[in-house]
């Protein structure tokens, strides 16, 4: 190891001991100069699904998608900035698809899928970037939670359904999962809640969790037909998810959040295939749960970790699978 990569390897373990200077604006700045991030590949002639991207960390992800040269599917809810973002993205230099529909709608997602394959034969990434973290209890129409709905179950229907697409590309999925998933362990029955006993950041991060033990799943399963899954964490992201889900700690983080491409370089680097192809020094991977283009450590504390949890993955397949049972 040279004494200039050693030293890299210093700041950036100090940096991710510290959290605060990992996951704030800091954190990006730092080590995005330590050894300079190069482009990601280009994305000519390649399509990629990003949800979640009308606003914040997804639709700056679809944006660097739209500049290496990437056609984008631009998925949201509101249609005036699902459309707006459709717009960056062609800005930027990408073609853009916009499509709009709620992720936990599984009749829209079945016949966004069928409009995608009625188009493209590949699809080379799918980024899960909705969610949200909601203070008050939300149930989806089916009837389940908002934030479970949103963050395990539609993505899983959406990956299910794209399965086909996902291996003919030799695709990336990129799962944006949250630092706060180091506050919880894996544990599937606290995936239930009710409006009477809901907690809105304990089911995010319990949610956030699971999304990581999701993307290994998805790793395992699709691995063999060359389809990689990640998840990763942003830090902290200026967003109006932030602003809405934790006000008080958006305001007084301040300037030490990140600026949405920021907290999007990660995601759209590994959709790119970034990770497969890195730097000099680090092996090809074709999984993890990475920040700011490294992969990191899945837990924090010892009492998130889980004597059992070899079985994890095919326990929430099963659970997902139970829980929509149109799946
Ligand atoms: N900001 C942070 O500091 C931070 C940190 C860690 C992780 N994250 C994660 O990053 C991702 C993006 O969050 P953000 O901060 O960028 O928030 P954001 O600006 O509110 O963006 C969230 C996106 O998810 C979409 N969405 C939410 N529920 C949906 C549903 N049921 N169906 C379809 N789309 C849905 C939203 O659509 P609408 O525009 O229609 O609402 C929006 O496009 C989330 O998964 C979040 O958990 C964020």
């Amino acid at each position: 190891m040279s004494l200039r990569h050693a030293v890299d390897v210093c700041v950036d373990w100090t940096l991710e001991e510290s959290v605060i200077g990992s996951f704030s604006r800091v954190g990006s700045a730092v080590r995005s100069r330590l050894e300079p991030w190069p482009d990601p590949p280009a994305q000519h002639g390649r399509v990629h699904l990003v949800t979640g991207a009308s606003s914040g960390i997804g639709r700056a992800v679809a944006r660097r998608l739209g500049s290496l040269g990437a056609e984008v599917w631009v998925l949201g809810r509101d249609e005036a900035r699902t459309r707006a973002s459709a717009d960056e993205v062609r800005k930027a230099g990408g073609r853009a698809e916009p499509a709009i529909l709620d992720i936990t709608d599984h009749d829209a997602l079945d016949a966004l899928v069928r409009r995608l394959a009625d188009r493209h034969g590949q699809l080379h990434g799918l980024v899960h970037a909705a969610g949200a973290l909601s203070t008050v209890y939300r149930s989806a129409s089916d009837g389940m939670e908002m934030t479970v709905a949103t963050a395990l179950v539609g993505p899983f229907r959406l990956t299910a359904r794209l399965t086909p697409l996902l291996e003919a590309g030799r695709a990336n999925i990129v799962t944006v999962s949250s630092g706060g998933m180091y506050l919880e362990p894996f544990d599937l029955p606290s995936l239930v809640s009710s409006p009477v006993d809901y907690d809105g950041a304990r089911t995010y991060a319990r949610a956030k969790r699971a999304q990581v033990v999701l993307s290994h799943e998805w790793a395992r399963r699709l691995g063999p037909s060359g389809v990689a899954s990640y998840a990763c964490h942003p830090g902290w992201v200026e967003t109006p998810g932030l602003a809405a889900g934790l006000p008080t700690f958006a305001r007084w983080m301040g300037p030490l959040l990140r600026t949405p491409d920021q907290g999007a370089d990660t995601g759209a680097w590994l959709a790119a295939g970034g990770a497969r192809a890195p730097r000099a020094g680090s092996s090809p991977a074709t999984e993890g749960f990475f920040h700011d283009r490294r992969p990191r450590r899945e837990h924090r504390r010892q009492r998130t970790r889980r004597s059992s949890s070899a079985q994890d993955g095919t326990q929430l397949w099963s659970w997902i699978e139970n829980a929509a049972p149109s799946m």
